[in-house]
């Protein structure tokens, strides 16, 4: 079978620098199109550079990070958005004195069927609908995370990169939120960064445990249940 057509992502040996400082080491990880891949790990081993290296914002020093088999390491951010990285980060990038209708405007690309997907968004997170002419500063926390995906949703992405979604939220939203994800993952391929056991385990066919700006595990979904080591060893939990 042609590899190409059957992993959407591949970082290989992949090594970043933020500033000075060797953040990430040999990050090798594998994303299969149609699959939600998790990205699991203690705080600070390296999750969200992980993230920034795809998307662009951080050019790795090594490596290669193949997008549908062509490498993109080191090309701007923007073209690596432009050519269908949807990326959710970790603190819900949203404008806040601009309403959710411009919210969306101002991530849609061109050449976009913008009305096709907006639909979409509303159709998953009706709130969107609701809020629509409003400042997004009035949304709750679940509404902001919620806008913050739906602008990664208002592309038709090849992949999607969500960093930990549930992050400070209730368990009834991120009970809804994985519901949500569920959904998404259907039709997109998901990367997701995630601490919260549930939404992990929930969400995630493959998994990788970054350690120390490593990827140092991985394993499918039925290894990790089936395995409370792996919990004990790299997740202390
Ligand atoms: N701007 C920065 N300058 C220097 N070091 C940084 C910077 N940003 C992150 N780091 C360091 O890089 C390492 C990896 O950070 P990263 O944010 O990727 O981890 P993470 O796995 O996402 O952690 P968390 O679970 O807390 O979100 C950490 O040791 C962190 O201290
Ligand atoms: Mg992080």
């Amino acid at each position: 079978m042609d590899n190409i057509t059957e992993n959407i992502l591949e970082l290989h040996d992949v090594e970043t620098f933020i500033g000075q400082y060797h953040i990430l080491f040999g990050v090798n990880i594998t994303v299969r199109k149609g699959s939600a891949t998790v990205l699991l790990g203690r705080n600070g081993g390296g999750k969200t550079t992980t993230l920034e290296t795809i998307s662009g914002l951080r050019p790795p020093f090594a490596g290669t990070i193949l997008l549908d088999g062509k490498d993109i390491a080191g090309l701007p951010a923007y073209e690596i958005i432009q050519s269908g990285v949807g990326y959710v980060p970790e603190d819900r990038d949203i404008f806040s004195d601009l309403t959710i209708e411009e919210n969306l405007l101002i991530s849609s690309r061109k050449g976009n069927d913008y009305d096709k997907r907006l639909e979409l968004v509303f159709e998953l997170f009706p709130d969107m609908k609701k809020y629509f002419k409003k400042k997004s500063r009035i949304l709750s926390g679940g509404q902001a995370q919620m806008l913050s995906i739906s602008r990664a949703l208002i592309n038709d992405n090849k992949l999607i990169l969500i960093d930990e979604p549930s992050k400070g939220l209730a368990p009834i939203l991120i009970r809804e939120l994985i519901d949500r994800i569920n959904i998404i993952k259907k039709d997109n391929t998901v990367l997701l960064v995630e601490q919260n056991w549930e939404m992990a385990t929930s969400v995630g066919d493959y998994f990788y445990i970054v350690q120390d700006g490593m990827t140092v595990f991985e394993c499918t979904k039925e290894e990790l249940l089936a395995d409370d080591t792996i919990k004990q060893k790299y997740l202390g939990v």
